[in-house]
């Protein structure tokens, strides 16, 4: 496990922790008002000059990195978000159509497995997918607690205005803040379902993966609860449609993020001199999404005063998209102390859902 991430993720969260414990204790009151800790969590913890800030910062520091790349949680703005939502709808897209089946058919299976707890989801969005199992633990307990944690905040206020409108009895908690700023939370929800859809677990790197369920698993208590969605191995053809859509919305997505570097950092990157590419890597079971410079061009980083020079036929990384193959996946998941306790598939085995349960053992892998 590569040492500068693990202990950059550490440091991150022994911040976030002082942090709410100084709140939990001094600030906001009795502790079991989950409403209260998190609205004081959330102003005490992220402003949006820190967040303008690291955007420029981690641009740079991706620019700098051979092969250059770029994060991929600044895809997510609100032009972005609404981009990822048309994504979700595209015909080639089979992966929310696959996973929304799959839910209608097992909520109410996952909430009688689990019992009442509350809902925490890690990039959330705007919850459509998720109101499938709000709805089953409506039917078993009166008010379900639902933080959804989300860097895009214009998709959270749409997913509390959707959820209040059909759902009305969940307590809708926003939380705008990244994964690992929201992990302390998980120890302040009593029994807890994290909630990770969409295979973005699939958009970390193996060592990401790792130190990311190293944190899910230390911040969760026995007993608690982890369901993850996941894209299985299939066909090059399919993956690749996929993010090569018809109609061109994944393209205008990618770019986005070049005209997010534009309004935000001030650089004049020539948006039509940006392309983009997906590709399976077959021997990494992965999508490989980049960008391709047609012509050579500098990014200015106006809050740093930086300046990078892109050469004519350059590539930007901006994601990956790992596949995965369901004997793998629950092997490496009992290392982090998470015994697979269901696994459900479409007809087709496009994708599943793992429901894990956080148990006694728990291996530490450093
Ligand atoms: N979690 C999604 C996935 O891996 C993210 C995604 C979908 C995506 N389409 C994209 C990311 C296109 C970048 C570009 O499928």
């Amino acid at each position: 496990m590569g040492a500068t991430l693990a202990i950059n993720n550490n440091k991150d969260r022994i911040q976030v922790n002082l942090k709410l414990s100084s709140l939990t204790t001094e600030e906001v009151g009795p502790a079991n008002d989950l409403a209260t800790i998190l609205q004081g969590y959330t102003s005490s913890t992220l402003s949006a000059g820190d967040a303008h800030l690291a955007f420029a910062t981690d641009v740079d520091r991706g620019l700098h990195c051979r092969p250059r790349r770029l994060d991929c949680k600044y895809l997510y703005d609100q032009r972005g978000s609404e981009l990822f939502e048309a994504i979700c709808d595209l015909p080639e897209y089979y992966l929310t159509r696959t996973e929304t089946q799959i839910l209608t058919k097992v909520a109410e299976e996952i909430a009688a497995e689990t019992g009442p707890l509350t809902l925490v989801e890690l990039g959330a969005g705007t919850s459509r997918k998720t109101q499938l199992l709000l709805d089953a633990y409506c039917a078993i307990e009166s008010q379900p607690d639902y933080i959804a944690v989300d860097v895009s905040r214009s998709a959270l206020d749409k997913g509390r205005r959707m959820i209040g409108e059909t759902l009305p009895t969940v307590r809708f908690h926003p939380l705008c803040a990244s994964y690992q700023q929201a992990m302390p939370i998980f120890s302040e929800t009593g029994k807890t379902i994290v909630v990770f859809l969409g295979s973005t677990i699939g958009n970390f790197s193996e060592q990401e993966f790792n130190v990311f369920f190293h944190q899910v698993a230390d911040n969760l208590t026995m007993g608690d609860y982890v369901l993850l969605g996941v894209d299985l191995h299939k066909n090059v053809e399919t993956l690749e449609a996929a993010y090569n859509d018809s109609a061109g919305v994944t393209q205008c997505f990618t770019r986005n993020l070049f005209s997010r570097i534009n309004r935000e950092l001030g650089a004049s990157i020539d948006l039509n001199q940006v392309e983009h590419l997906a590709c399976y890597n077959e021997a990494a079971h992965q999508i490989e999404i980049c960008v391709r410079f047609l012509e050579s061009q500098e990014i200015f980083i106006e809050p740093l005063n930086a300046r990078h020079r892109i050469e004519a036929g350059e590539r930007i990384n901006t994601e990956i998209s790992r596949k995965f193959t369901l004997d793998g996946l629950a092997s490496r998941l009992a290392a982090f102390g998470f015994k697979t306790r269901k696994v459900f598939s479409d007809p087709d085995n496009l994708f599943a859902l793992l429901l894990l349960k956080r148990q006694e053992t728990h291996l530490h892998l450093e």
